[in-house]
């Protein structure tokens, strides 16, 4: 049983097809202002160790979009709340180069052993338009193959997200143990 320390219902979601044996935990933690998501996710995982007995992953995630230079990458959760999934589609309106990719870090710990973290990347498009009405966050206006990860089954986002890598990532290693 692993502590997965996150406030994300389709996070949980996800993280939970893929290892079967976790609980949310909703207890927070401050989400630092970095350069990368991984710095972020260590950070998290220094602050949340501590409160929680056993095993404990947290992942941290961002969204960047080429044309944006990256942007909103570490600030993905920021820029979500305040312009939206609207504001990034107004950002990109008469830009042809429409490339972006997800980036999720897993950090992981248990007793003894030191943090360890795996990450994985899904790249695809900015849309012209929102659609969807599944998933979370960015998933409407994010597409892979003319698709967008709202459209997709949460079976079908685990088949590529950046999330279901970074995860299938850990669970490999915590069997290669
Ligand atoms: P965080 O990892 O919770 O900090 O996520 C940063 C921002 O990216 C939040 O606004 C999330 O909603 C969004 N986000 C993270 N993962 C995904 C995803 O798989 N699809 C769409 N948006 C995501």
């Amino acid at each position: 049983m692993i502590h997965f320390v996150t406030s994300n219902k389709g996070k949980y979601a996800e993280a939970q097809a893929i290892f079967g044996d976790l609980v949310q935990r909703d207890i927070g933690y401050a989400e630092i202002q970095a350069d990368t998501l991984e710095e972020v996710a260590l950070y998290g995982m220094e602050e949340v160790i501590g409160r929680l007995e056993g095993p404990v992953m947290l992942e941290d995630a961002g969204l960047f979009v080429q044309a944006l230079q990256g942007f909103p990458g570490v600030y993905s959760a920021y820029v979500q709340k305040t312009i939206g999934n609207a504001g990034i589609l107004r950002l990109m309106e008469g830009q042809e180069n429409r490339s972006a990719y997800f980036k999720s870090v897993v950090a992981y710990a248990e007793p003894g052993i030191k943090t360890v973290m795996f990450s994985g990347e899904v790249h695809g498009r900015i849309g012209f338009e929102a659609r969807g009405n599944r998933g979370f966050g960015y998933d409407p206006i994010f597409y892979v193959d003319d698709v967008s990860l709202a459209e997709m089954d949460l079976e079908k986002k685990n088949q590529i997200s950046h999330r279901a890598k970074s995860m299938r990532a850990l669970k490999n290693w915590r069997i290669g143990r």
